[in-house]
């Protein structure tokens, strides 16, 4: 077999996949499993402090308590903390000229209209003039409260204070943005966390389902559900801690030719407008 490609990651991929199972057989297999589940539990370890896994909001447990009507074992096993982080979410802040408030640069407040799985974000302005983020679930378009996720606090180029309701302009903005505004410079921030948790599936009965036969017989059969909740204070130190492992580590990462530093050469999407926010579909 033949195959060319120019991707390192790639490449590996595809002997791991095509190439090594191919030759090698079955007896392969032990020896993956072994050197999978070393690296497996040698990166969890390494990575726990910056990968936090955050309790279950009670909007999550509500809804698992109904699937697992109330049973307290499985509220037990299922219950407590997320299972998984899919993304974290930033959006820009500026210093509102007029008040002084922290206000969030959102173009949308949508976080997904995936499949009929749609969710949106709330900014919650402070009397100490900061904001905190909710999220809400938007089944027909619109939260629980009437939230429209269609709303904005940017809207072509143009912001809106959270706190005092008057526009940012744009030329507010970019001085904000090159550091030379007398009002501040723009700094990003966390505005929600896309999470997964481990549902068990039910029987007909109310009993969860569990596999009869093969490896994992008689282990609890379970599916993914994917949530949205908003940033909390761990997520937040998890991100300091990145921060500071990365400045402790980046001339020795940059020799190492780890961090990619070199300039993009024009006509190479440099004209593409950079995903100012990451969103999941
Ligand atoms: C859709 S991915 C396929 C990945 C993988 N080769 C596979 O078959 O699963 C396309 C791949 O083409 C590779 N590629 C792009 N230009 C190439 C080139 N000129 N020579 C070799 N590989 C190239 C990219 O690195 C990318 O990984
Ligand atoms: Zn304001």
């Amino acid at each position: 077999m033949i195959a060319n490609e120019l991707n390192p990651v790639a490449t590996t991929i595809l002997h791991a996949t095509l190439d090594f199972p191919a030759r090698f057989g079955l007896d392969l297999l032990d020896d993956i499993k072994r050197w999978g589940d070393q690296i497996v539990s040698q990166v969890e370890e390494e990575m726990l402090d910056v990968t936090p896994c955050s309790p279950l909001p009670e909007t999550e447990r509500q809804k698992l308590e109904r699937v697992v009507r109330g049973e307290p074992e499985l509220m037990r096993l299922y219950g407590q903390t997320e299972h998984d982080q899919n993304g974290i979410l930033y959006c820009r802040m500026v210093k509102c000229p007029s008040c002084g408030g922290e206000a969030p640069l959102l173009n949308s407040f949508w976080l997904s209209k995936a499949g009929g799985d749609m969710w949106g974000v709330k900014v919650v302005p402070q009397t100490d003039k900061t904001v905190t983020f909710e999220v809400y679930e938007a089944p027909g378009g619109r939260g629980p409260n009437g939230e429209n996720p269609e709303d904005a606090t940017v809207s072509r180029g143009v912001g809106q204070c959270a706190h005092c309701r008057q526009a940012i302009s744009g030329d507010e903005i970019k001085a904000q943005a090159r550091g030379e505004s007398r009002h501040g410079t723009w700094w990003d921030r966390v505005y929600a966390v896309h999470a997964v948790r481990m549902e068990p599936k039910m029987d007909a009965r109310g009993r969860p389902q569990r596999y009869a036969t093969g490896e994992r017989a008689g282990e609890i059969k379970t599916g993914k559900v994917k949530f949205f909740r908003p940033p909390t204070a761990k997520d937040e130190a998890a991100l300091v801690e990145a921060k500071r492992r990365l400045d402790e580590n980046w001339s020795r990462w940059e020799n190492a030719d780890l961090i990619p530093t070199e300039t993009i050469l024009t006509g190479s999407k440099t004209a593409a407008r950079a995903c100012a926010r990451w969103r999941w579909r």
